[in-house]
């Protein structure tokens, strides 16, 4: 079995973070979305990987996955637009060839193994198999009906209607079907080849498509608080105590809480669950649970609690700074303790609340 991780699109909803850098790789506890989906593939025994990759972003995603620690082949596809998942299908139809394979959509991160959903497809008896979860809104997603036994009876991408509460999580199943399924179909009132067209059709032909309802959660990355609740659920449940960085005599450290080589804590607490990268220095601050600090950030005389804060950031003398997303290379501090006057330099799209 093969595997095809879509990294390519554009992301709008994580703006500004995502005019500088792509969706898949915006940090949850310190590691790109997308290495989660790779640690998946890896652990269901793939080798084989082909990732799609956008034009604006292949260089950073092909950077990101340069050191492969998860000893993959993997082989990088360009598309020249957004122009659907079934559309990187089309073009990655070359390098799948003839196998079956795991599509995995890069932004997608999910807290169970799908190690028990990739045997049961290969086990045979199905054409394809989708991951669905239950969610409150299905409008936003490709929607599916499922009969008691969990065979699909019909998918919606997106509709105004849905006719249940299953959403389709971005993690699919394919046998070589697949690839006719998607010639025959015509783009969407969107304008892409969608990938559900394509399953409906596989449906069309009296092919079987099985489903697998994820129990744990689901985390599609879209927006800030999306990004924050990911951030949380990840250091919940994934973060150990890793201390490999220094800790002065004054500093108190509690929990769960991982410490990158080269990161100093000095005169501070830090309170896990919590992760603070590589050459980060911590002085005279509390950082609370439920945070990422990036590599290469200085926080001083500062208290940060349910945040992410990417690298290169500094923050100085904020006394509470939460529930925020700090882009990289920013600068947020109070230059006097008592002044009122704001002075700023933000980039397009950002958003400052006081
Ligand atoms: O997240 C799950 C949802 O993903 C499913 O419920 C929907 O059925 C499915 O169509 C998809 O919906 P979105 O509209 O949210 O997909 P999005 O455009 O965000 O793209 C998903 C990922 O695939 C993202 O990492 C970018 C990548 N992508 C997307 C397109 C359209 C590509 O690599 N190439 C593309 O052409």
């Amino acid at each position: 079995m093969k595997a095809l991780v879509l990294s390519g699109g554009k992301g709008t909803r994580l703006r500004p973070l995502t005019y500088t850098m792509t969706k898949q790789l915006v940090p949850v506890a310190n590691r790109p979305i997308l290495h989660y989906a790779m640690d998946q593939i890896r652990s269901a025994g793939i080798k084989d990987v082909g990732v799609i990759i956008a034009p604006e972003t292949g260089e950073q995603v092909k950077e990101s996955l340069a050191s492969n620690p998860w000893n993959f082949n993997l082989e990088f596809i360009p598309q020249d637009a957004p122009r659907g998942l079934a559309h990187a299908v089309k073009i990655a139809q070359e390098f799948l060839g003839e196998d079956p394979f795991l599509m995995y959509l890069g932004d997608n991160l999910i807290g169970e193994s799908i190690v028990p959903f990739v045997r049961d497809f290969e086990d045979g008896g199905s054409d394809a198999m989708i991951l669905l979860k239950e969610v409150e809104d299905p409008r936003m997603f490709g929607v599916a009906e499922v009969d008691e036994s969990g065979n699909v009876r019909r998918l919606i991408e997106k509709p105004k209607d849905p006719p249940s509460n299953l959403a389709l999580v971005g993690v699919y199943l394919f046998s070589p079907e697949i690839h006719d399924a998607v010639s025959e179909i015509k783009p969407s009132w969107r304008g892409e080849l969608e990938i559900t067209d394509a399953i409906q059709r596989l449906l069309d032909k009296g092919l079987r498509v099985k489903s697998y309802i994820l129990r744990r959660w689901w985390l599609d990355t879209g927006k800030k608080d999306d990004l924050l609740e990911a951030n949380r659920v990840v250091l919940d449940e994934l973060v150990d105590k890793d201390i490999r960085g220094e800790i002065d005599g004054r500093s108190r450290v509690v929990g769960r809480v991982s410490l990158a080589k080269g990161a100093y804590v000095i005169e501070s607490t830090v309170r896990g669950p919590a992760v603070i990268g590589e050459g980060s220095v911590i002085k005279g601050s509390f950082i609370g649970p439920y945070t990422s600090i990036g590599r290469g950030c200085v926080v001083e005389s500062s208290a940060i609690e349910h945040s992410v804060v990417l690298d290169g950031v500094v923050i100085r003398n904020i006394d509470r700074l939460e529930d925020s997303v700090v882009g990289r290379n920013t600068v947020v501090s109070r230059e006097r303790m008592n002044s009122q006057a704001l002075r700023l330099m933000i980039g397009d799209d950002a958003e400052v609340r006081f």
